[in-house]
């Protein structure tokens, strides 16, 4: 069985230059990346995404904000990969997050928290769905 998470570099991210940066670290930790894309959000599509968040008061500057500009969506696959995936991020609230952590590295506010990443499997699946068609993601086995 293939745990698959879904994991956002926001807007903020991109503008900020820390692709990269987040890519390594999934690399780094083994994961493995079998599907990734430069997307330009909708508010349709960020609906679904946030589907969770809907009636939140900051759930229109959700849909405002990540509709604004780039992001790069990716799935990860690996043993664990969603839980270990939100222990990279660090906590939503950058303020909370560890140092070592994405966030507790890069960020101070929750609005520009620099990442996303499902926190469950139902809502990994949900993401995944939102932003890939099936055909998108790749399965492949390291050599050796
Ligand atoms: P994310 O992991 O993308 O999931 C939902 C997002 O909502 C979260 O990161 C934050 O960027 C944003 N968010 C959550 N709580 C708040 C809040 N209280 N104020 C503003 N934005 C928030």
């Amino acid at each position: 069985t293939r745990e698959h998470t879904f994991i956002m570099v926001k807007h903020d991210g991109v503008q900020r230059g820390l692709i990269g940066e987040i890519i390594r670290r999934f690399e780094n930790r083994g994961f493995k990346l079998v599907a990734i894309k430069s997307i330009q959000a909708t508010r349709a599509q960020l609906e679904v995404h946030y589907e969770d968040h809907k009636g939140k008061n900051y759930f229109e500057s959700l849909l405002g904000y990540g509709s604004s500009g780039p992001a790069i969506a990716m799935v990860w696959e690996g043993h664990g990969v969603i839980t270990a995936g939100r222990s990279i991020l660090g906590a939503t609230d950058p303020i909370k997050a560890q140092p070592g952590t994405i966030r507790g590295d890069y960020a101070t506010a929750i609005g520009r928290n620099v990442v996303h990443g499902s926190d469950s499997e139902k809502a990994a699946k949900r993401e995944i769905d939102v932003w890939f068609k099936p055909e998108e993601i790749l399965t492949w086995h390291r050599a050796g």
